[in-house]
């Protein structure tokens, strides 16, 4: 299977109503070690995705990329509204046109979309940041792209190593962003913007595999 042009629009639509469900959640983990509002930040923001996906649903999804890109960059705020902001525009770039992505296309969007978080973050890997989940997912897709998996197996793939990214920030030291502050009483939390990169693989999944 490829991934769609209708599934990418679903993808956000998922996106949306997973930051819905998951506001105070993510509000909690950043209660725990920033200012609280990173919950609200994406729930604001991905509402603002949803409410102009109508517009640009019927172009190519370079374009609703960027488009979401764009609008993460003006309405999410604080630190990571740049940053989700940059994933986005970056992952446009290679999507430019297209209407449909293989496993090698989609892996080249998430890799240049991660690779811009990185360039505009300066996180290390190990810093606590989303960082510590977008890149063992792009080298998990990168080994499953090497390893000729199928979309969906390459997908649940990336899932699970996700998740275990995600639980390998509890022990890290924030060393970027607002935690950095707390210098080792950031450790033993979860990484809020970590938690919404691995949501945000989940619902890709998710999905992939309705139908
Ligand atoms: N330099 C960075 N590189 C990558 N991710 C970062 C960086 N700084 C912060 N983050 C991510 O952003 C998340 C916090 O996002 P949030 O929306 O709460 O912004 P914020 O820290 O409150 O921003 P501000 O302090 O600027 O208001 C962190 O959990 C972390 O994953
Ligand atoms: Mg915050």
């Amino acid at each position: 299977m490829v991934i769609t042009k209708q599934h990418i629009v679903s993808w956000l639509q998922r996106c949306a109503e997973v930051f819905t469900e998951q506001r105070d959640f993510l509000t909690q983990l950043d209660s725990d070690i920033g200012d609280g509002d990173h919950g609200l930040n994406m729930n604001r923001g991905f509402n603002k995705v949803l409410e102009k996906l109508p517009s640009v649903a019927d172009k190519d999804i370079g374009f609703i990329l960027k488009n979401t890109g764009m609008t993460l960059l003006s309405s999410v705020g604080g630190a990571s509204g740049p940053l989700f902001g940059t994933f986005f525009i970056r992952a446009a770039q290679s999507t430019n046109a297209k209407q449909s992505l293989d496993l090698p296309a989609l892996c080249q969007m998430l890799k240049e979309g991660a690779e811009g978080v990185v360039m505009r973050g300066k996180a290390e890997p190990g810093d606590k940041t989303m960082c510590d989940v977008w890149l063992p997912v792009v080298d998990e897709l990168e080994l499953a792209r090497q390893g000729e998996l199928e979309m969906l197996e390459a997908l649940r793939h990336g899932v699970d190593r996700a998740q275990r990214a995600l639980e390998a920030t509890i022990t890290m030291q924030a060393r970027k962003g607002r935690a950095s502050y707390l210098g080792e009483r950031s450790i033993g939390h979860q990484d809020p913007g970590a938690t919404s990169v691995m949501l945000m693989i989940e619902a890709l999944y998710q999905v992939a595999s309705r139908e």
